[in-house]
């Protein structure tokens, strides 16, 4: 049986690679396509020299663009590919649009599709990533959850639980993988931070494409900074808005470029606090047991607030929440969330090797 792997983005990137060496261990027959969505040395390549991901068979080029353009460019280009493939499986990860592009590619083409990291939902349609979600899982016919929400979820909306496999986070596999890896005394030496920092990440458009919202984040950035400094990787999309909106040059902030992963967790695992709007890095606080203040109003990840570190925060809130954090708030919690113990990818693996003996 022949799985062909699709990914795009930096996320993918992350989700992907433990699931590809676990089903290398099984022997499978493998293709992995990369779209070509993230294509910068610091948004892609990095990645897969890090991750152990192998190259990439094909790399599709599809690049930036509005939504529609993009999606477009991602649908026309991976018809061609996965036809000339053939794969008896296609496997998808997580919610950009890469992910969604590629599971309705495999419908049309007749094609059984796998979706890693199915079920999470914000329930909030604004975000794009809502959207590639619930259109995906509706088109999968092995969905892997990380959590037991997500297996509801689906329930509720119809999917066959038959077809749902609740087998851990597969980020969480990579997180554990390189912990001996990770070196938060090199990294803060490298970047001129003093022993006690936060680190940021922001890139969400109702973060950084808003005007408004991009106002409020810089001027709560620069009051948090008063209090420690701040490591700063932007990710490109806001770089510009944020800077021109204070950021750059305000005292204690550092701003960076996107960093390799190795370096990006060395950080986040000696930092006193996170502040950030991601999915995964919500997932690896908790693991780390960093405290980590989320700049949104949901979140598709609960089980790192009640199992974790996490704590949704406006930008109002966000400078009492962080004083709070650094006078030594709350312990982490004893247990990290079930099943994020660095096996998803075999879990995954079987499950997958099972269905293809009896389907390809
Ligand atoms: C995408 C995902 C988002 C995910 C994020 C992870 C969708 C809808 N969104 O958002 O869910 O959290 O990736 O990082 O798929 N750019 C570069 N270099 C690159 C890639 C992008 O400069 O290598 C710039 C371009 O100006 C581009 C912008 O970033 O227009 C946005 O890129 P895009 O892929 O559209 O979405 P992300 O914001 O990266
Ligand atoms: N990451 C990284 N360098 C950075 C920022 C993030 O290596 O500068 C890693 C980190 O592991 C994170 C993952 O990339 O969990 C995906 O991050 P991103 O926030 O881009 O995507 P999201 O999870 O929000 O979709």
């Amino acid at each position: 049986g022949r799985v062909l792997h699709v990914v795009g983005t930096r996320p993918n990137f992350v989700k992907a690679a433990p699931v590809v060496a676990a089903l290398r261990t099984a022997g499978c027959d493998q293709v992995l396509v990369h779209t070509g969505q993230h294509y910068d040395e610091r948004m892609s390549d990095v990645f897969f020299r890090q991750l152990g991901l192998p190259e990439p068979d094909t790399d599709l080029g599809v690049g930036s663009g509005s939504h529609a353009r993009q999606t477009a460019d991602l649908l026309v280009a991976l018809e061609t590919e996965l036809a000339a493939r053939a794969p008896d499986l296609v496997v998808v990860y997580g919610d950009v649009n890469s992910t969604l592009a590629a599971a309705l590619v495999a419908a049309k083409l007749e094609m059984p599709l796998a979706h890693v990291e199915a079920g999470l939902r914000s329930f909030d349609m604004a975000m794009p990533e809502e959207v590639n979600r619930r259109l995906v899982d509706q088109l999968a016919e092995l969905l892997f959850a990380t959590s037991a929400d997500a297996v509801g979820h689906l329930a509720r909306e119809g999917v066959d639980v038959g077809r749902v496999h609740l087998v851990g986070n597969p980020m969480i596999d990579t997180l554990i993988g390189h912990l001996d890896h990770f070196d938060p005394a090199a990294a803060r030496a490298a970047h001129g931070l003093p022993e006690r920092y936060a680190v940021v990440t922001l890139h969400r458009p109702a973060n950084v494409d808003d005007p408004e919202a991009v106002r409020a984040a810089a001027r709560a950035l620069t009051e948090a900074a008063r209090h420690l400094d701040l490591a700063v990787p932007l990710h490109p999309r806001g770089r510009q808005a944020l800077s021109e909106a204070g950021l750059a040059g305000a005292p204690g902030v550092h701003l960076l470029d996107p960093l390799g992963y190795v370096e990006f967790m060395s950080l986040v695992r000696g930092a006193a606090a996170v502040i950030t709007d991601s999915g995964g890095v919500q997932e690896e606080t908790t693991v780390l047991g960093v405290p980590c203040l989320t700049l949104r109003t949901t979140t598709e990840r609960p089980v790192t607030v009640t199992h974790g570190t996490n704590r949704l925060v406006t930008h109002a809130e966000l400078v009492p929440a962080l004083g709070k954090v650094l006078a030594g708030g709350q312990p982490p919690p004893a247990e990290g969330p079930p099943l994020w113990d660095g096996h998803a990818g075999p879990r995954i693996a079987d499950v997958v090797t099972r269905w293809l003996d009896h389907h390809a």
